[in-house]
């Protein structure tokens, strides 16, 4: 089967996946202002998509547009997480990523997202057994250790992975047990892009363009990723790309136009009862674009429609309208 491949240049750029974040409206949102960026489902369970769990069906939905896209699978069982693979390649992404991040204490106890970063041997099953059966870009989204970094044991999982065919890796330079405590220590970014021939893939804390621009200058990394920040700013990809490309960017971003289509595209795509989290999820990172955006954030935490959530929007900037439009420029 033909699958279209993920291609690095100097400058690749990715949004993270993150759990009811990355709905398939969010990332048409991000499409329309950059056509490359790299973009992720949410992470999926290995073991819904192999047993075919229909309440899967609407999280695995590829828009038109989301290539180059790449559905992220978590999961510690190589048998399901391989048939896992075989199920998702049939819808024509153009990768499979494997979760060795998440460190939510349900999740590692039952040895999936960063605990696999804790079983050398029990991770090369898993990673084997999903190359066997997928030949589209696999790749792996991990933390720098499960609870602690030690630089020799990251560079030997990683050798591992690049070992058993994997086409790229993504670090997320944390620990598991820091959560999003401490900076992101991209000294290990660099390690790991100096020690391994597959691509690398820096994640964690860039808040800007320029963010963008000093990672790639000082890490000498294949591509960056952005989540927080591209979920508050969908646009962050196209100006960080101007920046690369020109050394300028200037763009003008109506806010509750932006808002209002993700939210409408949420209400068209998914079901209800999928409704009030993810538009609570997208609505806490996007009102830090507004001054008083504790305040409107309370509002909308207390409404589960959609809808009334685009008013609270609405009625602000028609009481703050200085806040409607965002200029980003730079010469
Ligand atoms: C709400 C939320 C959900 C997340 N869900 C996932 C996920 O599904 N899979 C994953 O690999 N990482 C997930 N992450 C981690 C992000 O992909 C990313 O590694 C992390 O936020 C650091 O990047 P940032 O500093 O740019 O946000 C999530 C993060 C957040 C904040």
């Amino acid at each position: 089967m033909f699958l279209p491949m993920i291609k690095f240049n100097s400058k690749t750029l990715f949004m993270a996946p993150m759990a009811e974040i990355t709905t398939p409206s969010l990332r048409r949102c991000v499409r329309k202002f950059d056509k490359e960026t790299v973009l992720y489902s949410e992470m999926l369970s290995g073991a819904a998509i192999s047993f075919g769990s229909s309440h899967n069906e609407p999280l695995t939905i590829i828009n038109e547009n989301d290539e180059p896209f790449v559905f992220q699978l978590l999961g510690g069982d190589p048998g399901t997480m391989a048939e896992a693979c075989r199920i998702l390649a049939e819808k024509k992404c153009s990768g499979i990523d494997i979760n060795m991040g998440c460190s939510a204490p349900d999740i590692v106890k039952k040895f999936q997202g960063s605990r696999l970063l804790s079983d050398m041997a029990a991770t090369r099953e898993i990673v084997k057994q999903c190359r066997k059966v997928f030949s589209g870009t696999l790749s792996v989204k991990m933390r720098s250790g499960f609870e602690e970094s030690d630089n020799k044991y990251l560079v030997d999982f990683a050798k591992m992975l690049e070992a058993e065919g994997v086409n790229y890796i993504t670090l997320h330079p944390r620990h598991g047990k820091l959560s999003f405590r401490r900076t992101a220590d991209w000294s290990l970014v660099k390690l790991l892009k100096e020690k391994i021939q597959i691509p690398v893939v820096g994640n964690g804390d860039i808040a800007s363009p320029d963010d963008v621009k000093r990672r790639f200058g000082e890490t000498g990394c294949d591509g960056i990723m952005i989540g927080r920040n591209a979920v508050a700013a969908p646009w962050i990809f196209a100006l960080a790309r101007g920046l690369l490309n020109d050394g300028s960017y200037k763009l003008e971003v109506n806010l509750p136009d932006v808002f209002s289509d993700v939210l409408l595209g949420i209400k068209k795509d998914l079901p209800e009862h999928l409704h009030k989290s993810r538009g609570h999820r997208f609505a806490f990172y996007f009102c830090k674009n507004f001054i008083f955006a504790h305040d409107i954030f309370k509002k909308i935490r207390n409404v589960d429609e959609l809808d009334l959530m685009i008013e609270i929007i609405n009625e602000y900037v028609i009481r703050n309208p200085e806040e409607r439009v965002k200029v980003f420029e730079q010469e």
